[in-house]
């Protein structure tokens, strides 16, 4: 994004700041390739298009796609802002459905790792722009390292995806495990993604929920159930998210219902503005030291 293009941007931005923190939601999950960015792009894009205010951010830094499966191309991406000390505006792009969205970048070992002077400026940030949407979405690498591990556990809400498979739900099983071990009340989200049947689909689910509660003693919340579909493969081979360009394929009718049952559950839940994502994460950096 050019310099008047992120003034213009950063203007239309504050002008509509909610009076209100965003809320901030991490997808995650243990195995890699499961679907995550594929997801994230296209529940991000279906929360714009019913009118919510979104930011997607990828996290996945070194390894991000956000910005191929979107279809477009960032100029600047949180490695440079932090590399350069650029305002946030300067790499933040608009995407279909003006979706806001923030490329990760290469180069930098880790966001997750940074200095003191970096994270400060991060957070600062950050939270400059907490009050302009309703949402911000973290597309997560594969596995929560223990260097990303803060970010999801500041986040408001975490949604785990996992497949059918049986590697793919143990390492799901392993990632909440490790999350409820720091924060036993954090809101997890369950979706299973390439389900080859609906039925199948809700027997492995619930096969799913009864560990979690037996072992962990958590009730996961099932927050959809996405099939297997060529649309997917499809969508990212033309660089064309499917709920926009396919948006008759199973998928994205799921993925739009998946989006309507989230939003309809959220009606009820008043934001937190006691405690924030910029607060939590603090806090969480300053107990491990840094
Ligand atoms: N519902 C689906 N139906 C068919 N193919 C799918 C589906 N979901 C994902 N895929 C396939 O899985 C691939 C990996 O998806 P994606 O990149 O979103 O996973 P990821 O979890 O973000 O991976 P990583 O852990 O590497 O970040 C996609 O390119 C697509 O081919
Ligand atoms: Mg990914």
């Amino acid at each position: 994004m050019t310099h008047d293009q992120a003034e213009s941007l950063r203007r239309k931005i504050e002008t509509s700041k909610n009076p209100k923190h965003a809320k901030t939601i991490s997808f995650v999950s243990g195995k890699g390739g499961v679907g995550k960015s594929n997801i994230a792009v296209n529940f991000s894009l279906e929360l714009s298009n019913q009118g919510k205010k979104v930011l997607l951010i990828d996290l996945d830094i070194g390894m991000g796609n956000v910005e191929i499966l979107l279809g477009l191309q960032a100029k600047k991406t949180i490695v440079n802002m932090l590399q350069d000390f650029l305002p946030i505006y300067d790499i933040m792009e608009v995407g279909p459905n003006n979706l806001n969205y923030i490329a990760g970048g290469s180069g930098l070992t880790s966001l997750f790792s940074l200095d003191e002077n970096k994270m400060n400026y991060f957070l600062e940030q950050y939270q400059s722009i907490v009050q302009s949407f309703d949402y911000i979405i973290f597309d997560m690498g594969a596995g929560a390292t223990q260097a990303s591990i803060e970010f999801v556990l500041a986040s408001d809400e975490c949604i785990v995806i996992t497949t059918p498979e049986p590697t793919s739900i143990t390492d799901a099983y392993s990632m909440i495990k490790h999350i409820i071990s720091y924060k036993e009340s954090m809101p997890i989200y369950l979706v299973l993604n390439r389900a080859d049947n609906p039925k199948n689909g809700e027997r492995t689910v619930a096969r799913f929920q009864n560990v979690i509660l037996q072992f962990l003693g958590v009730e996961l919340k099932l927050l959809g159930i996405l099939p297997e579909d060529k649309a997917v493969t499809a969508a990212v081979i033309e660089q064309a998210p499917f709920v926009i360009a396919n948006n008759r394929s199973q998928i994205a009718k799921s993925i739009k219902r998946l989006v309507t049952h989230y939003t309809r559950q959220q009606e009820g839940v008043q934001a937190n503005e006691a405690s924030t994502f910029v607060d939590r994460l603090k806090n969480l950096l300053i107990h491990k030291g840094r």
